[in-house]
Order: C-alpha cells, then sequence, then structure tokens
C-alpha cells in the first residue's frame, strides 16, 4: 500500500479529538481562556448535555479585532514566545490548540472587545472562518458553541449520556471555582443556576462550597502544600491550580484514610513538566523536587500534630493584647523551651535535630553531597564496594595510587571540623568483620547535628509531627516536661 499524507481535515479531527473530548472538555478549555484573561467574572450557560449549546462569557482583556481571525489557528496563541516560556508556564493554556480544535468540530461565535467600545463577531463552522462584523458588546469575550461534534457522527455516537454529561460539566466548573477564589463564577445549566462571588481567601472559598474541617499546611522554599479535609465528599487535588488527575497522590492520601479533600500543590513552573497530557489533566514534577517522598510525609505527620496541636499549639494563633502574635518558642542553654497553657516543654536541639535528619536520610535514595574546596588526604585505604556505599550517603572518595582522597561530603555535615569528618569515617579504618552500618550512620547524625542550621520553630513542629518525637533511635531522651500543676505547687 502506498502512504500519502492524510488530508487536513482529517487530521484537524483527530487533533480535535484529543484535546475535545466531550461538551465538558469545551467548558474546561473555554473557562481557562478566560482566566488566562484576567476575567474576574465567568459565567457558563449549558444547554442539555451541552451538545447543542454552550456559552462562556467573561470580563477579561478581550481579542483584537487583527487577533480575532487567528485565534482559531492551529497553534496560534498569545502565550507562549520563548521555549523559556514553555519551561515556566503561568498561564493554562499555552498549545493554541483549543480554540482550534473547538473550531474544527462545531459551529462557533466568538465576539469580544478589548476597550467595551469597538467589538467584533466571527463565526466559524467545521473550522472554517465564514463570517466577520462589528458587534456591540461589553469588554470582554462572549465564546457559543453550537452543535458539538456535528461533523464527526462516531464521537456524537459514543458520548455518554446527557445526565452524566452534564454532572460533568458542573464538576468541571466546580475545579476552577475552587482553585480560582479572587473570580467571580455563574453557571447555568438545566434551568438551575449556581453562583459564587469572589473571594479574598481560598480558605473562603472553599468553605463556601464544602466547608472546612481542617486545614494543613507545609510551606518550603520550593514547596508548598495545603490539605483542606472537607465536610462535602469529593476528592480534587490542584498542583499551580491547575486541577489534575494524579493516582500516586491518591494513593498517598488513601494510605492515610483521607477520604474527603481538597490539596492544593504550588511547585515553581519549572520544576513541572505540565506538557504530557492532551487536556493537560497530568503533571510531572522534576525527580529533583522528591515529591512524592514530601507528600507522604507531610500526610504521615498528620496523627501526632492534630493531637499535640489541641495542647502545645493551642496559644499558636492567640495575638496577645497588643494584636501581636505569640511566638512561644525560645532557646536556652542547649535546649529549644516550648510554652504552652499545661506545660513548660525542653527540647533538646540536638538530639531533636538528629531525630530529624535520621528520618530525612531513611526516606533519601542518597544524600546530596557538596564538593570540599580543598580535597583532604585520608590516611587509610577503603575498598570499592565502601566507596560506593559511601556515596550514596554522599562522601565522595577517590583511590589514587598512593592516596586516597576525599573530595565531597554530605550536606548535612557541612560546617564540621577535618576530625569529625574523620571520626565519621574511622569506621572504615581498621576494618575487617562485617561493617557496622547503624554504627556509621549514628555517628553521622550526631556530628551533622551539631552543625545543621535549622530554626527552632521549625524543628519543634518537625519534631511533633513524627511519630515518637520523645526519644532517638538511640533511646536518649530528647523531651522534659514540666507540667503547669508542678510549678503552680511551689507556690502554694
Ligand atoms: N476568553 C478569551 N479572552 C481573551 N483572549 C482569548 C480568549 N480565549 C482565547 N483567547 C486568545 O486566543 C488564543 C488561542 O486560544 P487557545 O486556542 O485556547 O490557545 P492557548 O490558550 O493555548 O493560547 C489565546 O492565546 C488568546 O490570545
Ligand atoms: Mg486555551
Amino acid at each position: 500500500m502506498k502512504v500519502r499524507p492524510l488530508p487536513p481535515f482529517v487530521v484537524n479531527k483527530i487533533y480535535a479529538g484529543e484535546v475535545i473530548q466531550s461538551p465538558s472538555s469545551v467548558v474546561k478549555e473555554l473557562i481557562e481562556n478566560s482566566i488566562d484573561a484576567g476575567a474576574t467574572s465567568i459565567a457558563v450557560f449549558v444547554r442539555g448535555s451541552g451538545l447543542s449549546f454552550i456559552k462562556v462569557v467573561d470580563n477579561g482583556e478581550g481579542i483584537s479585532k487583527e487577533d480575532l481571525p487567528n485565534v482559531i489557528k492551529k497553534n496560534w496563541s498569545s502565550k507562549i514566545r520563548t521555549l523559556e516560556d514553555l519551561e515556566r508556564i503561568s498561564t493554562m493554556g499555552f498549545r493554541g490548540e483549543a480554540l482550534h480544535s473547538i473550531a474544527s468540530v462545531s459551529r462557533m461565535h466568538i465576539r469580544s472587545s478589548t476597550d467595551g467600545v469597538e467589538g467584533y463577531e466571527i463565526y466559524v463552522e467545521g473550522g472554517n472562518l465564514m463570517d466577520m462584523r462589528p458587534c456591540a458588546c461589553g469588554k470582554g469575550t462572549t465564546v457559543i458553541v453550537e452543535d458539538l461534534f456535528f461533523n464527526v457522527p462516531v464521537r456524537r455516537r459514543f458520548l455518554s449520556s446527557s445526565r452524566s454529561e452534564s454532572t460533568r460539566i458542573k464538576n468541571t466548573w466546580l475545579n476552577y471555582v475552587l482553585s480560582h477564589e479572587n473570580i467571580e463564577f455563574h453557571l447555568r445549566s438545566s434551568n438551575k443556576i449556581q453562583h459564587y462571588r469572589a473571594r479574598e481567601t481560598l480558605d473562603e472559598r472553599i468553605e463556601d462550597i464544602y466547608g472546612v474541617k481542617e486545614k494543613r499546611e507545609l510551606k518550603e522554599e520550593d514547596l508548598t502544600i495545603t490539605l483542606y479535609h472537607i465536610n462535602g465528599k469529593a476528592q480534587k487535588i490542584f498542583v499551580n491550580r491547575r486541577p489534575v488527575v494524579d493516582s500516586r497522590i491518591t494513593e498517598i492520601l488513601g494510605r492515610y484514610d483521607i477520604k474527603n479533600y481538597v490539596l492544593f500543590i504550588e511547585v515553581p513552573p519549572a520544576l513541572i513538566d505540565v506538557n504530557v497530557h492532551p487536556q493537560k489533566l497530568q503533571v510531572r514534577f522534576s525527580r529533583s523536587l522528591k515529591f512524592y517522598d514530601r507528600l507522604s510525609r507531610f500526610i504521615r505527620g498528620r496523627k501526632t500534630i492534630i493531637r499535640m496541636e489541641e495542647n502545645l499549639f493551642t496559644r499558636r494563633d492567640e495575638k496577645d493584647s497588643t494584636g501581636k502574635k505569640e511566638e512561644g518558642v525560645f532557646d536556652w542553654k542547649e535546649y529549644i523551651v516550648v510554652p504552652s497553657k499545661t506545660k513548660i516543654l525542653f527540647v533538646h536541639r540536638q538530639r531533636a535535630l538528629k531525630k530529624i535528619l535520621e528520618s530525612d536520610i531513611v526516606s533519601r535514595k542518597r544524600l546530596p553531597s557538596i564538593t570540599l574546596p580543598v580535597p583532604m588526604p585520608i590516611k587509610f585505604r577503603i575498598n570499592e564496594s565502601d566507596r560506593s556505599l559511601l556515596k550514596t550517603y554522599g562522601f565522595d572518595i577517590v583511590e589514587l595510587d598512593k592516596a586516597t582522597v576525599l573530595k565531597g561530603i554530605p550536606e548535612i555535615m557541612e560546617g564540621a571540623t577535618p576530625e569529625e569528618v574523620l571520626e565519621v569515617l574511622s569506621a572504615f579504618s581498621d576494618r575487617k568483620g562485617p561493617f557496622d552500618l547503624k554504627k556509621f550512620v549514628n555517628r553521622l547524625l550526631s556530628i551533622a547535628s551539631r552543625h545543621y542550621r535549622m530554626n527552632s520553630r521549625t524543628i519543634v513542629e518537625k519534631l511533633f509531627s513524627m511519630e515518637n518525637p520523645a526519644l532517638t533511635s538511640e533511646g536518649e531522651v530528647i523531651i522534659y516536661e514540666l507540667p503547669a500543676e508542678k510549678i503552680e505547687e511551689k507556690f502554694m
């Protein structure tokens, strides 16, 4: 058989099928465009299952007269200019396919004005621009999609029932309501009207929709996780405010019996790839982020935190008479002192750190290493298999003709003295019998915890999110508790 290029109208329909699978995908793409246009109000109107009629109205920046005929062209977009843009995408859309795809499989009107004075309307049928004329319209854009898949009968036949499609549309709409609290949203579908007014905070928006039982947050430089346990029945996951499906996340939450939730994950755009799924329903996290490990650790910490929160942190959100937030944690000698309503805790700083570092390294495959400014000679030889083991702990050792040289040490040991480094490595010096890994790791952690810098509040929070905060794995005491009664007794 002879190969030949597929005719363009066939190609267009194939591609359209990837992006636009049902009326709810039209709703998704149009809402995303309105968000990208900076709209503060978005209204969606749907008839029945949406096959015959969908309309999305926004008050965003609008489309100029020159651009209007181009927005339906394949891969025409205003959002990406350079390859760097693609690597740090901050808009919902970026491929310039949605309007083109929708246009190819429907009859579509777009009305738009950039200033609320002059406006234009185009009419497109099965991808062909049929008409363009001035129209009276306010600032913003209105897109009307009629007779979806009129020219793709196969797709029409495979669509699910009208009822389940309108549920899907509502769900899609709700995803954006949940994740864009500053925007006012309307939905009118099968004569039901729903409306959410613009809110200042995400907390208020989630409260409006489901009611929040509890909120937990992790805030780190390159990762923020906000988990809402909700009263309603829903499982929603957002990455940089983009609704996603991620079976590994679902599995992790399931493992800890978290059933109804809204989860927001915020990461620097350069550390995720959103361009891995035609409808952008999946993202890929950069490996350096170690995202899933950190998520499970965060979730795992929950039971203890909640229990502790009742007594330890009750004062955290209370304000004193001057309106300042109580900090409540301070350093004294080698301890962190944590006062609460019912007791004062003394936390042994170095041991707490050791425990935190320990739990951190067990979840890692290898420890990051820092290069020493000047390589350090070592007096004894270290065999090859030991060297590769040491490498996983962040020690970079090379064996030269006559000498053994240390070029890098674990990042967590930054600040250690040469003697301390040798002390850790001495486990390998006169090694004859089996190697005591536990002892080696313990030494490594003891020394790392002398130098590792972490602020006291973070130490306390991390410690209390662990299973057994009171003792190190070696059984050393980390916390001493002084109950209020004990103190009060003295004043009787
Ligand atoms: N509601 C809207 N308001 C303003 N401009 C829009 C709107 N919808 C689409 N556009 C313009 O049309 C272009 C093409 O849209 P689309 O096909 O969804 O591609 P993408 O969103 O990937 O850029 C966008 O880049 C944008 O410039
Ligand atoms: Mg788009």
